[in-house]
């Protein structure tokens, strides 16, 4: 076949030349680098405040991580998208700030169930403890595994104050206080008898009671049910909405 004629600069003298080749290439992708790690710098400007926001209780950790260890991510995703259909199934699209202290992150990529960043509060305890023992027993035609084991395996949550050290050193903000009491906080958040005012002091807005239904025992649904309650209830979003603008 005969060759076309080459005129100037095309795409076949950059094919046909390694050197002219590699340097573009280059270029091409460091420019791609740069727009994908330049806003890094600028990540406190990135993610803008909201009154609210504060790390996680200890308990609501603990819960956090029963979540991550039953693969609950694997089905529920905990991101509401800026489109209308989610904001009005599950509230106000989710804001950057509101993950601020996750680590890991709970977006998740699947949803076979529903999108849980705003299920605190939604339902009462009893719900959601029934519900993670047995699914169908609320929904009969559920497809959600049970959990009933939750219900009677004591919190182990490991040493707190090891775990809120961790999480302070990649930038979540928990005070010494806070850390030196973390074991406390853990026991005293789902106890409904204990003096939960410094507790209150560290995380405004905690949910202090017993939240398995069983007072006598600390179980890891008790963790699991006050991370659920905790979920999406942090920030007061009338305030948020009062600062946007009208969509
Ligand atoms: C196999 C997939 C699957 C897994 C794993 C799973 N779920 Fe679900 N979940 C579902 C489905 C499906 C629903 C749908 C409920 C409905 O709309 O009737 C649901 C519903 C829920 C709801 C009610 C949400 C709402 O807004 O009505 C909560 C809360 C929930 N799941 C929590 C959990 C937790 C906590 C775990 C982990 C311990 C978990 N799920 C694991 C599939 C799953």
């Amino acid at each position: 076949m005969a060759e076309t004629p080459d005129k100037g600069f095309t795409h076949r003298t950059i094919e046909r030349n390694v050197t002219l080749l590699a340097v573009l290439s280059f270029v091409a992708v460091a420019i791609g680098g740069i727009v994908e790690i330049a806003p890094l710098f600028w990540i406190d400007e990135t993610i803008e405040k909201v009154e609210g926001m504060r790390p996680y209780t200890p308990l609501e950790q603990a819960g956090r991580n029963i979540y991550i260890r039953e693969g609950c991510y694997t089905c529920h995703s905990q991101m509401i998208r800026p489109f209308r259909d989610e904001d009005e199934r599950y509230g106000h699209y989710s804001l950057a700030a509101e993950s601020m202290y996750d680590h890991p992150f709970q977006w998740g990529s699947k949803r076979t169930g529903p999108d849980l960043a705003r299920v605190g509060n939604r339902y009462s305890d009893e719900w959601h403890v029934q519900h993670l023992r047995n699914p169908r027993s609320v929904t009969p035609e559920l497809i959600m595994p049970g959990y009933e084991f939750l219900y009677s395996r004591k919190l182990d949550a490991g040493d707190m104050v090891a775990h809120l050290t961790a999480l302070s050193r990649v930038g979540v903000p928990y005070t010494d206080e806070a850390i030196a009491a973390a074991n406390e906080d853990l026991k005293t958040q789902a106890d409904p008898n204990a003096d939960a005012s410094a507790l209150l002091a560290r995380y405004p807005k905690a949910q202090v009671r017993d939240f398995d239904g069983q007072p006598d025992k600390l179980t890891e649904m008790d963790a699991l049910v006050a991370y659920m309650q905790m979920l999406g209830t942090l920030v007061d979003f009338e305030a948020v909405a009062a600062q946007e603008e009208p969509r």
